[in-house]
């Protein structure tokens, strides 16, 4: 008797693999070899946790805190988000609107779940983080990707999302910083953005993930322009928490029923010890060393943009947040793909090109990421002047 092999489900061929992986795997391979790669691809900040993160997190585990919590998160760690935003921001919230989820990924993944219904529109930009169509996808939703430029800081505004508001469309989705291009949006933006979504009863849900990187303005939450604004934060970045996967949305108060029902049913529970480690994050004993850590990355950031425009990359609007640049490489190649292929084989330097980030002169872009030491983005930037001095240029 033949076997066949079952089909896929049929929304597996709209979920892309993130291209980069191709790309670390043969910078795996380099290193193996004994070529010394510079990493200028990786979403995820070089920093280690916080100590007093792991500190606590080993006596979370040692002391038997190694069970399912509640599935919205234990008390403790939602009061001390609401206290976050109080603090920092000068916003009241009510612990009962937070909601513990493994990662900003769980966030979304909640957020989208109780909100949009299987054919209902939502809209994103292109260039974005690539997971949001997928999220988007897995509900059954559909992701309408906007094309972005320079010309909007690569992010949407009132009038773009009024423009392709239409019959079906339930929700827009847009992070600030955002990935992969680190621009912002002004507090004057999001509540033009969220003016539009209430005309048409929609929701606006915030990425705020790079909240605390942001260099050229104080850090500030949407939270303070409405309370029906659905937030996603995490422990991820700012905090350098990444593999314990944590992180929270805040939801408006008529979704906080709904949020605690799926939670339950879909993850029962963020990680437990993860959950108390991340409550030394938020202590303010913590806070001058993620603001040195903020500098750094400031540093990093005066260092890069110069040298690459110096180098031929466009960079036409300076990114205020995140770590990462999104370069237009199209006075050097007309195929960034090839072009970060190429440059990990002859130079040993690793980026992404923009096809990860959507379709929206994707080619024509890639993406550093400066989650790496200032003398190793100067040995990175050595490295492509050395192998741009060897390509022929275009134009
Ligand atoms: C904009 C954005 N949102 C969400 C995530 C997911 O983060 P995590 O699930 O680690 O919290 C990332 C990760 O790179 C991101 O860049």
């Amino acid at each position: 008797m033949t076997s066949r092999t079952p089909p896929l489900a049929r929304r597996m061929s709209d979920i892309a693999p993130f291209h980069v992986m191709a790309l670390l795997a043969r910078a795996h391979e380099l290193e193996a070899a004994g070529r010394d790669v510079v990493h200028m691809e990786i979403g995820e900040p070089d920093f280690a946790s916080p100590e007093p993160v792991v500190e606590a997190g080993l006596r979370a585990i040692s002391s038997g805190r190694t069970r399912y919590t509640a599935a919205v998160g234990i008390p403790e760690l939602r009061e001390a988000i609401a206290a976050h935003y109080d603090r920092h921001f000068g916003v009241a919230v009510d612990p009962g609107r937070v909601v513990v989820t493994p990662g900003a990924s769980g966030a979304l993944l909640l957020a989208l779940a109780a909100t949009v219904n299987p054919g209902e529109e939502v809209l994103l930009t292109d260039p974005g983080y690539p997971c949001n169509r997928h999220f988007v996808r897995f509900v059954e939703g559909s992701p309408v990707s906007l094309p972005v430029d320079a010309a909007s800081h690569y992010q949407l505004n009132a009038q773009s999302v009024a423009d392709r508001w239409g019959e079906r469309t339930r929700a827009v989705m847009l992070a600030s910083p955002s990935n992969p291009t680190g621009t912002t949006l002004g507090a004057g933006e999001i509540a033009g953005i969220l003016d539009t979504v209430r005309r048409h009863d929609g929701y606006l849900i915030l990425d705020e993930i790079y909240q605390g990187l942001v260099y050229d303005a104080a850090p500030s939450s949407a939270l303070s322009i409405g309370d029906d604004v659905i937030v996603i934060n995490s422990f991820s970045k700012y905090f350098y928490m990444t593999g314990w996967r944590l992180g929270w949305l805040v939801v408006p108060p008529h979704l906080s029923e709904a949020m605690e029902r799926l939670a339950q049913n879909l993850f029962l529970s963020p990680p437990a010890p993860s959950q108390y480690a991340a409550l030394a994050a938020l202590d303010p004993d913590c806070d001058a060393l993620l603001a040195a850590r903020r500098d750094a990355f400031v540093e990093r950031r005066d260092f890069l943009i110069p040298a690459l425009r110096e180098l031929g990359f466009k960079i036409p609007v300076t990114p205020g947040g995140a770590f990462y640049v999104y370069a237009d490489c199209s006075g050097l190649t007309g195929d960034s793909f090839a072009f970060a292929l190429d440059l990990l084989e002859k130079q040993a330097v690793a980026i992404t090109p923009g096809v990860d980030f959507g379709v929206h002169r994707a080619e024509h872009h890639v993406r550093f990421a400066y989650t790496t030491t200032v003398e190793r983005l100067a040995l990175g930037v050595e490295r492509i002047g050395a192998y741009l001095g060897t390509v022929p240029r275009r134009g």
